[in-house]
């Protein structure tokens, strides 16, 4: 696991955002987190875009995760979001903007073809992904199965109140998500996990640190070939490794792809 550290958020966006448009200019898939973090990475990408440095003409993109019972226009479904923050200002083609589809009559059923579709297309070449403060990765809460498939799953309470900001009222947030499971992520050929803030300096302690167990699913890029972690200097702040990690970045051989 790579762990880049950046001296704050717009570093992190930064970083991110590079990543992320190598993909793009070679078609990439790319697999998109929504919530706050990756807001920056978006907003450069955006910028790149109309710099003309970066087309998503060739890409397509699948979604982690989605709420259960929210239709595609609700201003909270992750469908909306994606396009709001980010696809619908670039030149993404819509109809390969690909999320779980959370109003389907049998939700277990929509978390089956979702799986089947992210295989069918050949997978993920890049997923992106923010970490929740309990250290789940896209709606794998603590105790998920370390290769689950994209299945539905139940929030857990700390998650609800993380998300209730989004909301109007903390009981608007819906319960149930469909969710890539932690076995879909891990089948991505690279794992893209951002971080900033103090609020996730644990969470990001414990992917890096310690053990790899469900009941920190982030600490599942311990065993991926490729993971990049970039975190601000106020995530890292509980890696007791973070000289290394900045050693390492310092003395990396450069990779030819
Ligand atoms: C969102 C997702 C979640 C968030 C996590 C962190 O698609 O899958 O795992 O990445 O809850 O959310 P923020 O970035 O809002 O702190």
């Amino acid at each position: 696991m790579d762990i880049l550290i950046r001296p704050d958020a717009e570093g992190v966006a930064a970083a991110a955002a590079d990543i992320l448009a190598d993909y793009a200019r070679r078609g990439a898939t790319l697999g998109l987190a929504t919530g706050s973090t990756p807001l920056g990475a978006y907003q450069e990408l955006i910028r790149l875009y109309e710099a003309g440095e970066v087309s998503f003409a060739d890409s397509t993109a699948f979604l982690l995760d989605e709420y259960v019972g929210l239709a595609p226009e609700h201003e909270q479904s992750y469908h909306h979001t994606i396009r709001h923050e980010f696809t619908s200002h670039v030149d993404f083609d819509d109809s390969r903007v690909h999320s779980p589809d959370g109003t389907a009559a049998d939700p277990w059923v929509a978390a089956q073809e979702y799986e089947q579709a992210i295989i069918d297309h050949g997978g993920i070449d890049v997923q992106l992904l923010g970490i929740g403060t309990n250290g789940h990765i896209a709606f794998n809460e603590p105790g998920a199965a370390l290769n689950g498939p994209t299945h539905v799953d139940t929030l857990q309470p700390q998650t609800i109140a993380d998300n209730s900001r989004f909301f109007d009222r903390p009981e608007d947030v819906p319960i149930h998500v469909l969710t890539q499971g932690l076995g879909t992520i891990q089948r991505a050929g690279h794992l893209l996990l951002l971080a900033t803030g103090e609020g996730k300096a644990d969470a990001i302690a414990a992917l890096a640190e310690g053990p790899l167990t469900t009941m920190c699913p982030a600490s599942v890029l311990q065993s991926h070939p490729r993971a990049t972690v970039i975190v601000d200097e106020a995530a890292a702040s509980k890696l007791h490794h973070r000289d290394y990690h900045r050693f390492v970045e310092e003395n990396k051989l450069p990779r030819k792809n």
